[in-house]
């Protein structure tokens, strides 16, 4: 906009009177000069010819003292008394003179002496735009607050300019911005700039705006002046404050310390002040999470386990202090990472801890349940049994669920009690464990018979027992228990056996012990067989048998039998008739003996008891032969009686004497003698086979024949004492029995007088029975008896 000054007529016409050296009011003329200079020339500038404009003449004016007189604004001009030029005598500034004015004056008087006159000389000077605006401040500062609606004014300083008119302040401008426009009002003597909001401003965007404001004024090139125009935003509470993520995700391990720091979030709020302050809070925390409301640190607080809750959810707030408060949330998520920090536990359904032994492999036991509240790999869990029992886990088609199966058969009679331990081992580092035993009882089925220690079984004992006596008490074993292993004996009732004696046998079925019903008699029974069945109680029962071989040892309780000569009634003798003439060493008689037992109880032994004359007669100690030690003489007598004793060899000895009457005769009646002695002993001879047959019956005529046999072989091999008694067979009348006893490996030989070296043989025995263990395969019991 444009300003210009107005100017007023007069003066306007003052200044062209001035230069045309017109005078527009007469009554001035005389002795008013006016003269219009600009400011700022230069000394010596000609503001006008004085002496020429007031008529004076030139070539006087040195005489007549032609001179400028003035205050103190002398100074300004000077003039020439040689041609009364007026011109500039110091710069003149119109603004220092008279500043404000609009019109500027500078009087002085001109003075000229003969005659005297005084003449009044005004020269104006005329302004020029040497000033530009000046604002009074360098800078203007302004707060406009943030919600301030556009269309609002702020007015500014306005610019001074010294300078008058045209040249004084013209128009304002301010620099390009998007918000601010320049409104201009005019108070007539001053325009005063206005700051007019055309667009909302935003603090947060640009807290300060910064403008330039330029006054310039009407010069031709116009002057201009600046000022600094700093508008401050001032803060409203128009943020939220803002998350740097919507949705925080953190991780941590169970078990975690309390106090442990999770995560930190953090809110932004642009605001300013209390405005842009954050406060932050937990929605929900279940406990187990703090927070600091001012770093938006969270921490752990309570004890956080997997097993309970694997993640949470935490809604935190976030709030300014404005009034009213700006709050936003967002959402924080802690995932809880499995630690192993359970152990494996172990559930275990028995079906049965009772397995019948008879059991198939594959039977089920207990159906075993492994629980991990770990989960991954340290809630993997592995099973192992004990080592070296005969079962195994089966795995289930459910997880971590195995089944207790046996492996192998079972036997109660090696192990009836499996102490089995399950160990569960899961896979986390470290590994954590846990054990549980089961016991499983193995019940008993019949499936052992009972056992004999010894099968066969020999049996040794004396004859002559008491009858009811208990003679033995036979033992078997099952190895089952219970009624399976509850025995009851019997005696088995067998023909086929040579058990005859089996009927005088009887047996407890519970304890075992045998009883003999009859006495023994070895002369009669030697040895028999019979079986004893032992029978437990299961069901189905089993048994087994075992064979007894009872060898009956012999007594020495028969008295020696004299066959020859006989005695009857005790009182008859038997009469030996002698030739005389024969010689010594002549067999007269022998006499014959039998003892029923065996042995040293049957070895007899022939002594002679009375005699009536020692040097006549002799006795073989062993045959029983009585032979002459002599010839006789006229003087022997014809009779002589001999008392003749035989004993056996029993421990507690048994005897018989006999008598035998010895003749001596003529040769010739001794011819006719020994054929009554003939005819005698074929009377006596029935007598004797009377007395034979009872006795060697019992013997048994098969033995004499068929074992004695053997015994030349036996005997031929064996020891002193038994071939002595075969010799004795061989050379003279005594009958010799033996009696083999075959069995198992072991040989037993019944024979002469030594004491008993076994053990196999009952005691007792030991006076007429010897044991000879040989070690050959076959073996032979050998029992002899001698007559
Ligand atoms: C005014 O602003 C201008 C540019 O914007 C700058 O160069 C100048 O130094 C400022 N003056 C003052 C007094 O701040
Ligand atoms: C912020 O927490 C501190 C201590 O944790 C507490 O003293 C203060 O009252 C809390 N401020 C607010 C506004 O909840
Ligand atoms: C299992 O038995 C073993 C001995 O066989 C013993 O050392 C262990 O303590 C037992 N375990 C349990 C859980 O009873
Ligand atoms: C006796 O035992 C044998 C085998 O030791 C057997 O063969 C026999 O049949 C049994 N006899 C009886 C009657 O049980
Ligand atoms: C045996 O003697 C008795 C009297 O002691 C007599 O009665 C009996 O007849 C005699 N017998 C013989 C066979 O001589
Ligand atoms: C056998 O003789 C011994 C001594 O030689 C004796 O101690 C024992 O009692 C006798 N036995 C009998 C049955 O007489």
């Amino acid at each position: 906009m444009e300003y210009i000054k107005e100017r007023r007529k007069w003066k306007y016409c003052g200044i062209f009177l001035g230069f045309s050296l017109l005078l527009c009011f007469a009554d001035q003329a005389s002795s008013h000069i006016r003269y219009s200079v600009p400011e700022e020339v230069k000394e010596g500038y000609i503001v006008g010819n004085i002496a020429k404009d007031l008529g004076l003449d030139v070539g006087t004016l040195m005489d007549r003292g032609f001179r400028l007189v003035s205050g103190s604004n002398d100074a300004y001009f000077q003039v020439n008394q040689n041609n009364g030029i007026l011109s500039v005598h110091k710069k003149i500034d119109r603004e220092e003179i008279c500043d404000g004015m609009n019109t500027c004056i500078i009087d002085i008087k001109i003075v000229v002496e003969n005659p005297l006159e005084i003449h009044y000389v005004a020269v104006e000077i005329t302004d020029t735009n040497d000033h530009a605006p000046v604002f009074p401040d360098k800078q203007q500062r302004m707060e406009i607050a943030e919600n301030t609606l556009p269309g609002a004014r702020f007015q500014l300083r306005s610019a001074r300019d010294p300078d008058i008119g045209v040249y004084s302040v013209r128009a304002y401008k301010l620099t390009q911005n998007e918000h601010f426009d320049l409104e201009i009002r005019d108070r007539g003597d001053e325009k005063v700039p206005f700051l007019v909001l055309q667009r909302a401003v935003d603090r947060e965007r640009k807290a300060e705006h910064k403008l330039l404001l330029t006054a310039i004024d009407g010069g031709n090139p116009p002057n201009s002046g600046t000022l600094n125009v700093t508008v401050t935003v001032l803060d409203n509470n128009d943020n939220r404050p803002v998350f740097s993520h919507e949705v925080y995700t953190a991780q941590i391990h169970e078990n975690i310390p309390i106090g442990t720091m999770v995560i930190k979030v953090n809110a932004i709020d642009l605001d300013e002040g209390l405005n842009g302050e954050v406060l932050y809070s937990l929605g929900n925390n279940y406990g187990m999470f703090d927070l600091n409301n001012v770093t938006g640190e969270i921490w752990v607080k309570g004890e956080i386990d997997y097993e309970k809750n694997d993640v949470y959810r935490l809604d935190v707030l976030a709030s300014d202090k404005g009034t009213p408060p700006m709050t936003v949330d967002c959402r924080v998520i802690v995932k809880i990472l499995d630690v192993n920090d359970n152990n494996p536990e172990i559930e275990v359904t028995s079906l049965s801890n009772l397995v019948p032994e008879n059991s198939k492999p594959g039977t089920v036991i207990s159906l075993i349940s492994i629980l991990d509240k770990d989960s991954g790999v340290n809630g993997k869990v592995l099973c192992t049994l004990s080592p070296n029992i005969p079962f195994e886990l089966k795995p289930s088609i459910k997880d971590n669920m195995y089944s207790l199966v046996t492996k192998t058969q079972l036997d109660r009679e090696e192990t009836s009690l499996y102490e089995i331990k399950i160990k569960a081992t899961d896979l986390g580092q470290p590994p954590l464990t846990a054990e549980k035993n089961i016991s499983v009882q193995v019940s008993d089925v019949n499936d052992n018979r009972p056992e004999f220690f010894q099968n066969p079984l020999e049996l040794y004992l004396m004859e002559n027992n008491s009858p009811s006596a208990s003679m033995y008490s036979i033992a078997a074993v099952d190895k089952d228990i219970h009624e399976n292993a509850a025995i009851s004996y019997s005696i088995l009732k067998e023909s086929s056996l040579q058990n005859k004696m089996a009927s005088f046998l009887n047996i407890n079925s519970e304890t075992g012990v045998i009883y003999a019903l009859t006495r023994f008699d070895f002369e009669v029974t030697k040895s028999f067989q019979f079986r004893v069945l032992a029978t437990d109680s299961g069901t189905p029962p089993l048994s087994s048998n075992v064979t007894v071989n009872v060898f009956i040892l012999d007594q020495n309780d028969n008295v020696p039998v004299i066959l020859y000569p006989v005695i009857s009634n005790g009182s008859a003798e038997g009469v030996e008739e002698v030739p005389r003439n024969v010689n010594a060493g002549h067999l007269v008689t022998k006499v014959r003996a039998y003892d029923a037992d065996i042995g040293y109880n049957g070895w007899l032994l022939f002594s002679l008891q009375e005699v009536s004359d020692h040097s006549l007669f002799g006795l073989d100690r062993y045959t029983g032969q009585i032979r002459t030690l002599r010839s006789f003489t006229e003087t022997d007598e014809s009779q002589h009686k001999l008392v003749i004793l035989v004993k056996d060899n029993g421990n507690v000895s048994l005897s018989a004497t006999t008598t035998v009457i010895i003749k001596v005769v003529e040769p010739k009646e001794a011819f006719a003698a020994s054929d009554v002695k003939s005819s005698l002993k074929d009377e006596e001879g029935n007598d004797v086979t009377f007395y034979l047959i009872i006795p060697l019956g019992s013997v048994s005529v098969l033995f004499i024949i068929s074992i004695i046999v053997l015994i030349a072989m036996q005997c031929s091999k064996s020891t002193d004492y038994s071939s002595k008694y075969l010799q004795d067979t061989n050379y003279d009348g005594t009958l010799c029995h033996s009696i083999q006893y075959r069995s198992g490996d072991k040989r037993y030989m019944l024979v002469g007088p030594r004491r008993s070296i076994g053990s196999a043989v009952t005691s007792g025995s030991n006076a007429n029975t010897l044991v000879v263990p040989d070690r050959r395969s076959r073996a032979s019991v050998e029992v002899r008896a001698c007559l």
